[in-house]
């Protein structure tokens, strides 16, 4: 189906494309579902310069589902959505640096997030985004089908250790992380996700978060963790993008990993982030969906 409300310009060949022609203040329900199909079939939109602020950004989180309570800070007693800012910067170097998908250590991870950027450095800091629909069909049918019986426990263990510095090391931060750690206990993962939408399979890939492959040894388990990881770290799958004040990025969580480019420190850089709430993800061996038609 084409797109008549909306332009899209791909940014590379595995996955991501720059948007033109939808006003995200005001997005009417047709153009509202060909961004909802960019989406599905892009992985990754960008919106130059969106013109948007905090409160329209979360009322554009809302088109997509219910934006989510960032779980550290529900344990601190948010009850709404939250956004977080995260600022890198001479005192707080930025933390984001891996291949990831986004709080994977809850049961029900988010499925979309929305990114912008607020203060730009004068040159670095871009983000990069990783299509684990195109990792998943680059690999053979016998490892497919290997990696896709497998499951995956991941914890908020490297969450909790780089969030306690930052916290500043206090009583009370420990007594909060103790809490999180208390209610978001370890939580396991199919390694191969059927996407609910588009029925389209995607490694399932959480970084650090990563623990153990269930019923695997130690050794058998980094093995299979390790090769996972070199094989979704290659450049054909990948797209980035160099931000400008204001730019918007939305991303499609169950499909993608992302990480931040780690090379303007000291300089600043802040970017204002919410989520939305997703589901449990599950590996139906039964359902195979049709390629992606573009990147
Ligand atoms: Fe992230």
């Amino acid at each position: 189906m084409a797109f008549e409300r909306i332009k899209l310009r791909r940014v590379s060949g595995s996955l991501g494309a720059e948007v033109r022609g939808a006003d995200l203040r005001g997005l009417d329900d047709r153009t509202f579902d060909e961004v909802h199909r960019a989406l599905l079939e892009h992985e990754v939109l960008f919106f130059p310069e969106s013109g948007l602020d905090d409160d329209a950004q979360m009322a554009l989180a809302h088109r997509f589902g219910k934006p989510s309570v960032f779980p550290l800070l529900r344990v601190m007693g948010a009850t709404g959505p939250t956004f977080q800012v995260i600022e890198d910067g001479p005192d707080s170097p930025n933390a984001a640096d891996d291949w990831h998908t986004d709080v994977t250590w809850t049961a029900e991870p988010p499925k979309v997030a929305l990114l912008r950027a607020g203060v730009v450095p004068a040159a670095g800091g871009d983000t990069m985004w990783g299509s684990m629909t195109a990792a998943y069909e680059a690999l053979s049918p016998a490892m497919q089908d290997f990696l896709s019986s497998l499951e995956v426990v991941h914890d908020n263990e490297s969450f909790i250790r780089a969030a306690g510095p930052k916290m500043g090391d206090t009583e009370e931060a420990k007594m909060i992380l103790e809490q999180l750690r208390a209610e978001y206990p370890p939580v396991t993962h199919p390694l191969v996700r059927t996407h609910p939408e588009t029925g389209r399979r995607a490694i399932l890939y959480g970084g650090d978060f990563m623990r153990r492959v269930v019923g695997m040894s130690e050794p058998e388990s980094d093995a299979i963790l390790a090769f996972v990881s070199d094989h979704i770290d290659q450049s054909r799958f990948q797209c980035r993008w160099s931000w400008t004040p204001g730019d918007l990025a939305i991303w499609d969580e169950r499909s993608t990993v992302h990480q931040a480019v780690n090379d303007h420190f000291p300089q600043r850089r802040s970017v204002h982030r919410c989520v939305v709430d997703g589901d449990r993800p599950f590996f139906d061996p039964e359902r195979r969906a049709e390629p992606r038609a573009g990147g």
